[in-house]
Order: C-alpha cells, then structure tokens, then sequence
C-alpha cells in the first residue's frame, strides 16, 4: 500500500530502518492532539488579557510572584487532565526499534514520560517541579502557601521550567548537542522552530552528515532545508512510521 505522506514519508521509513542513532526534538505540536494549549495559542478564560511572553518570564515573577503561581497552577491543572497520544506513544515504541534514540523535548508537560519514553531531555524544564528563584535547586515537596519559598534558604519557590531570557540548563544543552551531531537520522516533531537554541539542533544535525526530516502540518521557517517535510499531524504520522518499521 502506498504511503499516505508522500513525498519523504517511505525515504524517511527506510532511514529510520538502517539509523544506529535516531535524535528527535519535539514541540508544542505533539501535545497540542491530547488538548495541551501552546503560548502561542490564544490564552483561555481569565488568562486571555495576558501575553505569555511577557508573563513567563524572571522579570514578571519578580514583579508579582503570586500571579505567575495562579497561571502555573492553572496550567498544572490543565495538563495533569490531559493523556498521552499516539503521537507520544510511537516515540516511546520508536525507541524499541532502533539501536539508539535521544528524545529532546520543548515540553514542559511531562507527556513523553508518561507514554514511555526514557532518558527524555527537557530542554525546557518541568512545569511540575517547584525549583529555589535563589539557588536553582529542585524541591521536591508540594507547599500549599501562594507563594512557597525555599526550605533551605527562604527565597522563593517557582515552577521548574526555562523562561524567555534564561539559559538552558547546561547539561540538558550539551547532551542535546551531543546527539544532534552524534544522529544518523534527526527528527524535528510539531515545533515551529522559532525559539533557538532548540531551533538550531538540527544544522547541528545536518552539518554532521544527519538525514533531517520534519513532522508538521503546517509549513515552518525550517522546511525547506529539511530532507524530508511530513505534511501530517504527529498523532497520525509518528504511528505509520513505527508501523511501517514493524512491516
Ligand atoms: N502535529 C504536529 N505538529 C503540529 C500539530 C500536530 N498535531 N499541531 C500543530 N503543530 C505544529 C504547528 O504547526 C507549529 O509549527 O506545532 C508547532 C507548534 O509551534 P509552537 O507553538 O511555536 O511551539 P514550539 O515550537 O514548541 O515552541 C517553542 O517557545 O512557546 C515557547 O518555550 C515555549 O517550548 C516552547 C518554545
């Protein structure tokens, strides 16, 4: 039967099958088919007055730290309620079927880990873990107080993921790197490659000789550079490809 993705759909398939290393970077668009909104979403309710852009970020927590913990709690909610989909659980199983894969992901929501996949790369953080302003350290704990602050040292406490402005965790970025250059074939997944250093993984990947391909419905700044751009939804995609490898 023919591929319904063609163009790149069976070239990809036929990467994947003889790949020694797969890297995949993933976006908000993997989690938008189990109903996660993504900043660029338009906000919902009673946060549609805000810009995410200006919220997520040190400067806003600073300035009002009891709003930044009723949007991250909102947004706890909101995904704690969400399950993974197909999208997610074909990665965990694509990782079965091939000698090596590195998932990196943009996500904050945790979904990867909970379809299966191991070893995941949360480029940017966790939206679930409460980490010291001060300090960086992660507190495992759950506190009740508005603002909860830092058994250690008191300064507050705030949700563990990477704001606009902030560096990405050293580790999470060499590792990252490290296989972008390392892959044989790089899969970029539901990601609108605007927000670097995650945009750049893949000419990392590309300039050391890695097939590139890309799963998005809709047509991002990196297409055309990709070998291979899969115009589908990642929950329909990702399972042909796994399926097509099992064949
Ligand atoms: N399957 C695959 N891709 C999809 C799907 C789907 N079902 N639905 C939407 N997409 C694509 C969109 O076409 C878009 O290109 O997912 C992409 C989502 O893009 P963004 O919302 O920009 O998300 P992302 O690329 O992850 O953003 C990067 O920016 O918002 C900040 O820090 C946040 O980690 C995030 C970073």
């Amino acid at each position: 039967m023919k591929p319904r993705f063609e163009p790149g759909f069976s070239d990809l398939a036929a990467a994947l099958r003889t790949a020694q290393h797969v890297c995949v970077l993933t976006g908000a668009g993997i989690s938008a088919e189990s109903g996660v909104p993504t900043f660029r979403d338009a906000q919902q309710g009673l946060w549609a007055k805000y810009d995410p852009h200006q919220l997520a970020t040190p400067e806003a927590f600073e300035e009002d730290p009891e709003l930044l913990w009723r949007w991250y709690r909102w947004r706890r909610d909101l995904v704690a309620k969400a399950d993974p989909n197909p999208g997610h659980l074909a990665l965990a199983k694509l990782a079965e079927l091939v000698p090596r894969l590195t998932l990196v992901t943009q996500n904050v929501d945790g979904l990867h880990q909970r379809a299966g996949s191991h070893g995941v790369i949360e480029f940017h953080g966790n939206l679930f873990d409460d980490r010291c302003h001060a300090e960086g350290c992660v507190i495992v704990h759950d506190q009740r107080a508005e603002v909860p602050v830092c058994p250690n040292c008191g300064a507050h406490l705030r949700p563990g993921v990477v704001w606009f402005g902030e560096a990405i965790a050293e580790t999470a970025l060499n590792e990252s790197f490290a296989a972008a250059a390392d892959c044989s074939v790089f899969l970029s997944v539901g990601t609108s490659s605007l927000v670097y250093p995650a945009a750049g993984l893949v000419d990392i990947a590309r300039e050391n000789g890695a097939i590139v391909a890309e799963i998005n419905p809709n047509p991002t700044l990196n297409s055309g550079n990709y070998d291979f751009a899969i115009a589908a939804n990642a929950g329909v995609a990702l399972p042909e490809l796994v399926e097509s490898l099992l064949n």
